[in-house]
């Protein structure tokens, strides 16, 4: 059975028991709190709390899909027999139209006896956080001759909400060769902002005395990944000999190493469809894991032909990005070659630094642990949570390119400062935005003009230098050992980050505690220019500057 076959059979089994078929939502949703379309649900959200409006607008209570997903939940696990982030999924949902017993029942039939297939087990919920065990689900599916039911807790058998707030509830599980196919979600709560559930009418059952009242609001959305069950229907070992893999995977080098290859059959369907829908690389957002995709790419497929693999839009956008991203991907690979032994630390360093994804390193490297990679990881995203909260008001990182620059742009006007003016300048504030930087400093009077345009040219000079920005992570005592700027008035954890402008010779201009982001070299940034010089408070000045192309 083909995957195309798959789908026509799930559309046409649900339409035979009344359910109107919808189109897939775009990969890029309508709802602001979340990313990316991870999941069916996504678009229907709305109905669970108002039923009504499913009708009016779908023209039923009970509906049915393919919609497209993409899970960056899961980017670091492609490679393995079952993840991926962009991938397909069937469900069936229903706004107050039935209950468990049906979606169970219809998940069943369908398993069973339309597609021919065992159910080894299934899970349900076994309670916890306030909600009890979902012994309902556990009859039904008695009721249905299975035996090995399990429970699992709130981690495996509650989802939800998606965003910051929305339906959610109770999950029951089915197994079929041991791979979790289908997941079918009973959101019997709302779940507030505050993390608060709240509890949704049920709808009448024909047995209950309210029999005849407007069903109520228990809402079924269920989701089955189209890979995953092409892969069990057909019998292959793992997705990637389904039909939905092959002849991509058959355009791709024998030579590469097999998880490079599925990692690059995953990317490449990801991104023709973000870019279908409308997504552009950038460094925010949706165009952010746009932008890891197609570096990922590039880096795992140095001998690929893309233009093979591409097309149309997002051909042009893999181009584009490609042009970009070859310098500091060749620069990074020089860097490595120049290694004899390399630890998890400096890996990280080439990672952040040049964007050469881990597994690359580890071609040259292969005693490094992907476990040790993984703790800088993690410690550099605590660092930088600390360090982004503090730098920007909002608590948000702005990863717009413009920004980007002015913040090392900012690193090189203290340190020029302190050529300029001593050592005694600290900086005491600073702002940034698209537009401009603010930097605010320990110095008590106006600044001459002369020392205004030695600041300026400084800084130009260290942008002609193309001066390297080098990213450490270090305990705080060494770092203070060093003299790296902190700003006053801050506080810092054991570990701190510190960004380096230096000359590759061992020449460091700049040395600041700072979680980034920053742009590789300094020749990105442009001509630097002082925009305003003015007082905020005695001894404290404000440096309003701007980057100019
Ligand atoms: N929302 C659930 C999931 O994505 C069921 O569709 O797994």
């Amino acid at each position: 059975m083909t995957s195309e076959e798959i789908r026509r059979r799930f559309l046409d089994f649900f339409a035979r028991r009344g359910h109107k078929i919808v189109p897939s939502a775009s990969l890029v949703p309508s709802d602001p709190s979340v990313l990316l379309t991870t999941a069916g649900m996504q678009q229907f959200k709305p109905y669970y709390t108002d039923p009504a409006a499913a009708e009016r607008e779908l023209g039923s209570r009970n509906v049915a899909s393919v919609q497209k997903c993409f899970r960056t939940s899961d980017l670091d696990a492609v490679g393995d027999e079952s993840h991926l982030t962009f991938f397909e999924m069937l469900g069936n949902f229903s706004f107050g139209g039935y209950g468990k017993k049906e979606a169970i029942d219809y998940a069943h039939n369908f398993i069973v006896k339309e597609l021919g297939l065992p159910i080894n087990y299934v899970t349900v919920f076994a309670g916890g956080n306030g909600v009890d065990k979902d012994e309902e689900s556990e009859k039904i599916w008695r009721g249905l001759g299975l035996t090995d039911i399990r429970t699992r807790g709130q981690d495996d058998n509650f989802w939800g909400p998606t965003g910051n707030e929305g339906p959610c509830g109770p999950t029951t599980e089915i197994y079929v060769r041991g791979m979790e196919i289908w997941n079918l979600v009973f959101n019997e709560y709302y779940c507030r902002p505050d993390g608060q559930l709240e509890k949704l009418p049920t709808p009448a059952s024909p047995a209950s005395p309210n029999r005849g009242e407007p069903a109520g609001r228990l809402g079924v959305d269920t989701g089955m990944g189209l890979e995953r069950l092409a892969m069990v229907v057909q019998g292959t070992p793992t997705i990637f000999e389904t039909d939905l893999f092959v002849p991509l995977l058959a355009k791709l080098p024998v030579a590469l190493p097999l998880r490079a290859r599925r990692i690059i059959a995953d990317h490449v369907r990801g991104v023709i469809n973000l870019v279908n829908d409308g997504v552009r690389p950038s460094n925010k957002g949706a165009g952010y894991i746009l932008r890891r995709l197609l570096r990922r790419m590039m880096a795992y497929g140095r001998e690929v032909k893309f233009a093979d693999l591409l097309f149309n839009e997002a051909l042009v956008v893999f181009t584009q990005e490609n042009q970009q991203f070859a310098r500091s991907l060749a620069a990074g690979l020089r860097q490595l070659e120049q290694f004899r032994h390399l630890d998890a630390a400096a890996a990280f360093r080439l990672y952040e630094t040049y964007g050469l994804p881990f597994e690359v390193i580890r071609e040259k490297f292969p005693e490094l642990q992907a476990g040790e990679f993984a703790e800088k990881f993690k410690e550099h995203q605590a660092v930088s949570r600390a360090g982004l909260e503090k730098k920007f008001a909002g608590g948000l990182a702005d990863h717009e390119p413009a920004t980007i620059k002015l913040h090392t742009a900012h690193h090189l006007l203290l340190a020029a400062l302190q050529v300029v003016l001593g050592k005694q300048v600290k900086q005491c504030g600073s702002n940034i935005n698209q537009e401009r930087l603010r930097l605010d400093f320990s110095f008590d009077r106006k600044l001459t003009d002369a020392e205004k345009k030695q600041t300026e040219d400084l800084v130009n000079e260290k942008i002609k230098e193309d001066l390297a920005v080098i990213h450490k992570e270090m305990p705080r005592s060494e770092a203070e050992k060093i003299g790296a700027e902190m700003e006053f008035g801050q506080k810092y954890g054991d570990i701190v980050s510190v960004y380096f402008v230096e000359d590759g010779q061992g020449k460091i201009f700049s040395k600041e505690f700072c979680a980034g982001p920053h742009v590789a070299r300094t020749g990105e940034l442009g001509h630097f220019k002082i925009l305003k010089d003015e007082a905020v408070a005695a001894g404290i000045r404000r440096i309003k500057a701007a980057l100019e192309n």
